[in-house]
């Protein structure tokens, strides 16, 4: 089964980034044949700054191969080194309905956060059924913000199959229910766009003082406290075995035991947890020769697939 997925470069990786998207997008490796791009194509429909652009581009690259991508197993690529995209989106656009895109939410979301509203930014569900069709994928892995994504490039697939014969096969979204949202430090959910984050490859004397602003309640030291109403135990839970879990939440009940307390055990988890895949980062980053070879490994592997389905398509089309 071959199943794809595309990450926006967006920024310093964080906690909630990890556990939601990274480390799911990882365990597919052990599930098919798969692919996974940089999608900077998309990231322009939001990023005017090549300065930028290009470092966030170099970050998720090192982040996902520190995490633990296998480039042997997953072709990892950036979605700009597979032109072919580019012209698979135009042979969708002609077919895509106005109104499917008039529908699409992530359009209205981004305008209402002061977007600019670009053709690009409207187009963007037709680029992203372009990224899918376009090596046959028949899983494709995403939030819940990005079903509806997956079903546009159902009903394009579908249109295209009927008007012009049998070309894409249509593509299922698989889509991460079980994935919790993971609090920041003020305990609404972890996002960049609140300020509230613990980045995982950041300074980890930031990263300490983060962790110790964590807001809790003030339950007294000494009273009994509840665990299950308390950030830092949510965190905590993140990285500890269910007998880790059951022994801190047992301290917090009992009491005469502090928040403090428990947000340096929770330190403690984070860089253990972290700090070898720190150190792969620091060593991948003296070697970008290397994540460079990756990247272009990864496209000329996805390309191939690439070339057959546009013949297919440009003939079923007419323009061959
Ligand atoms: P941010 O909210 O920080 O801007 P993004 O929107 O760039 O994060 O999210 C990138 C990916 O990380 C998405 O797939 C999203 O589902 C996941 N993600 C982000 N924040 C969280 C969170 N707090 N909990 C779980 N998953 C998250
Ligand atoms: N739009 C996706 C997101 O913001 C990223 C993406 C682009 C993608 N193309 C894709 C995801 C194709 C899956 C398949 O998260």
């Amino acid at each position: 089964m071959r199943i794809l997925s595309g990450i926006q470069p967006s920024g310093k990786l964080h906690l909630g980034n990890y556990f939601g998207m990274m480390k799911p997008a990882l365990e597919l490796q052990n599930e098919g044949e798969a692919f996974l791009f940089i999608a900077d194509y998309h990231a322009l429909t939001t990023v005017h700054n090549a300065a930028l652009l290009r470092e966030q581009v170099k970050d998720v690259a090192l982040d996902f191969l520190a995490a633990g991508l296998d480039p042997e197993r997953t072709a990892f690529y950036r979605q700009s080194d597979l032109p072919e995209v580019q012209e698979l989106t135009w042979l969708l656009s002609v077919i895509c309905p106005m109104g499917l895109l008039e529908r699409a939410h992530s359009y209205k979301d981004k305008v209402a956060k002061g977007f600019a509203a670009s053709h690009g930014l409207f187009t963007y569900p037709v680029l992203m059924a372009a990224d899918i069709l376009i090596v046959q994928a028949g899983i494709v892995p995403v939030g819940r913000d990005q079903k509806q994504h997956v079903e546009i490039t159902r009903d394009l697939a579908m249109k295209f199959n009927n008007e012009f014969g049998e070309t894409f096969k249509i593509p299922e979204p698989s889509i991460r229910e079980s994935v919790a949202v993971v609090p920041g430090v003020d305990g609404q959910k972890m996002s960049k766009s609140y300020g509230n984050t613990l980045e995982i490859f950041g300074d980890p004397a930031a990263l300490k003082k983060r962790v110790m602003q964590i807001v809790t309640d003030c339950t007294p030291l000494e009273d009994p406290k509840n665990p299950d109403a308390c950030t830092a135990f949510a965190l905590y839970k993140l990285f500890a075995s269910d007998a880790e879990a059951a022994n801190l939440a047992a301290r917090y009940r009992a009491g005469g035991f502090g928040y403090g307390t428990a947000k340096k055990e929770l330190l403690a988890m984070i860089n253990d947890y972290f700090t070898p895949l720190r150190a792969r980062r620091a060593e991948l980053e003296k070697n970008m020769d290397y994540v460079e070879e990756v990247l272009q490994k990864g496209a000329a592997k996805a390309r191939v697939e690439a070339h057959k389905t546009l013949k297919a398509a440009r003939k079923a089309v007419g323009l061959e």
